[in-house]
Parts: C-alpha cells; structure tokens; sequence
C-alpha cells in the first residue's frame, strides 16, 4: 500500500469505468457537435485528468482553452459570484464552448461562470462534468454531459484533491475520514 492508498477509504470510479464512460461521452459530443468551431474549456486544476481523456475521444477538430475559478460567498446569495484566476487566452465570440469539470456539487461555480461566458458571445454554452453530486445542488444548472451521479461522499481522485492532494490517483475514490477528522 502506498502513501495515498492509505487514505483511501473505498474505490467508487475504478480506471476501467472511467475510461468506458469518457469514451461514450466523446461519442456524444462529436455526434453532437459535428461542423461546429468547438471550444473545450477545462476548469483548472480539478478537470485536467478528465479534459485528457475526454478530448481523445472527441473526433473533431477542437480547440482548448483552460480557466481557473473559485466562488465565494453563501450558498443563499442568490447571484452566484465568482472570482476567475486565470481567464481564458482565446475569443470565444461565436464559438461553441463546451466547460469541462471534475465535479458538481451546489453548482454555485457554474452558475457564476456558464452566464458569464455567454455575455463574452459564443453561440452556445454546455457543461460536461465527469462527477454529478446531485442531492448537493442549490443551483439549478443545466448540465449536458454527466460522467457518473456520485453519492454525496468527500471525492478523492482523477483530478479531485483533498488540500491540494490525491488529484494525481488514477480512480474516483472516497477520502478515509480519518485524514480530515484528525485535523
Ligand atoms: P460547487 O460550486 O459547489 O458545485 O463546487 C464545485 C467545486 O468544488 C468542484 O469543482 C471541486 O473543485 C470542489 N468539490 C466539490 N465536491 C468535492 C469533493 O468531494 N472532492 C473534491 N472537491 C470537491
Ligand atoms: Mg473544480
């Protein structure tokens, strides 16, 4: 066992999952999106495992871009704010720009940003998220593409980190209790 096993407390996500579902959802979005200028923006740090993978099984010649953003706030402010660290390098006026995301939990980051990309013009916004926590959700956002609908379990893995870390294993994992409750 390895210093990350350890803190494992259940496989969720095993790589053969990930790697069957990615595939079906690539197929999805290049049905979908044939003859379209796609843009692919992966949401830094967390999407990075998941926007590799999804992005070779998309046949189509898409573009990427990439945006780091955290919201702040209480889940009862009803405008969903955010703050963008890194904003995209590109023009997205009249692209079709498709968000990609580890994971969804209230939806209070997506809310703030999916609007805030359709004000920059493109001619259409979508989400793919690989993790769906649905019974989190105090936003109502629309989300196109779902990998998995999770359980509302603290996410290790595939791009997901507990303080910075884990984002490296190569499965969707629950994060042992232990780790936070000794802190
Ligand atoms: P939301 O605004 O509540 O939907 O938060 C989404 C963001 O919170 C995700 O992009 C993740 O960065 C983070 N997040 C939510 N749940 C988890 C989890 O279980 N593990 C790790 N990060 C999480
Ligand atoms: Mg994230």
């Amino acid at each position: 066992m390895n210093d990350m096993e350890k803190d494992i407390q259940t496989v969720l996500i095993t790589r053969e999952q990930l790697a069957k579902r990615v595939k079906e959802l690539g197929k999805e979005i290049t049905a979908d999106y044939a003859g379209k200028e796609v843009v692919l923006v992966g949401i830094l740090k967390g999407a990075m495992p998941f926007l590799c993978d999804l992005m070779r099984e998309i046949e189509l010649p898409v573009t990427l871009d990439t945006m780091c953003v955290s919201s702040y706030g209480s889940s009862t402010v009803s405008c969903g704010k955010i703050t963008i660290k890194k904003d995209l390098d590109g023009d997205i006026r009249g692209k079709d720009v498709i968000v990609v995301e580890d994971i969804i939990d209230t939806g209070i980051t997506m809310s703030g940003l999916l609007p805030l990309l359709k004000e920059r013009g493109a001619a259409s916004v979508e989400l793919a998220v690989c993790l769906d926590k649905k019974e989190r959700r105090v936003r109502n956002v629309p989300v196109k593409y779902i990998g998995f609908e999770i359980p509302d379990e603290f996410i290790i893995g595939y791009g997901c980190d507990y303080a910075e870390k884990y984002r490296n294993l190569p499965e969707v994992c629950v994060l042992n209790r232990a780790v936070y409750e000794k802190k």
